[in-house]
């Protein structure tokens, strides 16, 4: 059995689950006051998906480059043998890239969908569409712990069962009670287009995690957690123009440019695999394109521009994703997904602390108080009941 990794003293296992947790409070925080600016404009969700994309980019590459002893010579040569020498290595992550992708836009839809839009105070609207979302979101939990136990035959316990309900049903409170605290009238409204959204957003979520987290754990051996993220980061690259076509509304040059990552590889003269997939990704990323800009922003952004609407706070937002992206792919690395959902689940709980204690805005009542038992009893749960090892297991410990 491997020695746990760790950093100094502490094991990389809890450093990445304490900084998962703080950054999704600092998230869930930022975000609630980040969705309308003084004016009440709000901004356009999918530019910030974007832009969230191109940061997380710049910031693995400036991994990479401070791994590779500041050397841009070696990390070009890094990324040529390991991102675009690797063509198979790398396509096997086209499944949670072009997921994430998904999901990380279906979430505005799931938000937009859930709820009547018929509040007058926009901000308020949104709150409750958020935390209806919310609730239904943490069925993914679930997702998670099945798909765990089925790709990587990870034995969960029946206790352990157990203390996911009783975790899911905690999360769900403490959000109801959010919604009723925002505005009572509007509580069960939901669309079926919001729900199928949100259901699809569990069964991705849960899939492209465990997915991703079978390749760090079981993939080959000698590729790095950045070189892993750099490879996620050129697949999302190479579906991504189709989505940056939607900005332009699909004029030809675009539709043009989201040929270019084959043009890239051809110039670089690297592997026909790479030419062959980034080709082939193209081809399917421009009718997604397309579909994308019908139900996206692409006539309003036209119309007012890439920015409208940007605040601090929405730089903040976008910030604080991009190292969510890389917190996660950490912790999945060295803790796993069912532990980050416990991990998020107590930043929700912390983040309407924080809120009620330093803020002001958020009132505590009976249910958020279950709602926060079930969640800190259920974690106990969890790791009091973790089911004893396979016997080949216990044998090779004892070995
Ligand atoms: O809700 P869930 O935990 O599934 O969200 C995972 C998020 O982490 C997604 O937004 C995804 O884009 C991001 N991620 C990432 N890099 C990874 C793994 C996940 O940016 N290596």
């Amino acid at each position: 059995c491997a020695p746990a990794a760790t950093m100094g003293a502490v094991p990389l296992k809890w450093l990445t689950l304490l900084v998962i947790t703080v950054q999704t409070t600092a998230l869930v925080l930022v975000m609630r006051y980040s969705r309308a600016n003084a004016s009440g404009r709000p901004y356009f969700a999918s530019t910030a998906v974007l832009l969230t994309e191109a940061a997380k980019m710049t910031a693995v590459l400036l991994t990479l480059w401070l791994e590779n002893g500041r050397s841009v010579a070696r990390t070009a040569a890094l990324l040529r043998r390991d991102v675009w020498g690797q063509p198979r290595d790398t396509a096997q992550l086209a499944v949670p890239s072009f997921l994430y992708t998904i999901q990380n836009n279906l979430v505005f839809v799931a938000l937009t969908n859930l709820d009547a839009p018929t509040f007058q105070v926009r901000e308020t609207t949104f709150q409750v569409r958020e935390a209806t979302f919310q609730v239904l979101y943490q069925l993914k939990i679930l997702v998670t712990a099945l798909m765990s136990s089925v790709m990587l035959k990870r034995r969960v316990g029946a206790v352990q069962w157990v203390a996911l309900l009783v975790l899911v049903v905690g999360v769900g409170l403490v959000q109801v009670d959010r919604t009723a605290a925002a505005d009572g009238r509007h509580r069960h409204t939901n669309h079926l287009v919001g729900l199928l959204a949100v259901l699809a957003l569990c069964m991705s979520s849960g899939y492209a995690g465990v997915f991703f987290e079978r390749v760090l754990k079981h993939g080959a051996a000698s590729q790095s957690l950045s070189v892993r993220n750099m490879q996620l980061c050129w697949v999302f690259l190479s579906l991504c123009p189709g989505w940056v076509s939607l900005f332009l509304s699909l004029s030809p040059g675009w539709v043009f440019l989201s040929l270019c990552p084959g043009w890239v590889s051809l110039f670089l003269s690297l592997s026909p695999g790479w030419v062959f997939l980034s080709l082939f990704s193209a081809l399917f990323s421009v009718p997604f394109g397309a579909v994308a800009a019908a139900l996206n922003d692409g006539a309003a952004i036209a119309e007012h521009g890439f920015f409208y609407g940007y605040t601090g706070y929405t730089w903040a937002v976008i910030a604080l994703q991009a190292l969510g992206g890389l917190a996660v792919s950490a912790t999945v690395k060295y803790a796993d997904n069912i532990l980050k959902g416990f991990a998020t689940s107590i930043s929700i709980l912390l983040s309407v602390l924080i809120s009620w204690g330093y803020l002001g805005d958020v009132s505590l009542s009976a249910g958020f108080a279950a709602g926060a038992l079930l969640v800190v009893g259920a974690t106990f749960l969890y790791s009091c009941g973790r089911p004893p090892p396979r016997p080949a297991a216990a044998a090779a410990a004892a070995a």
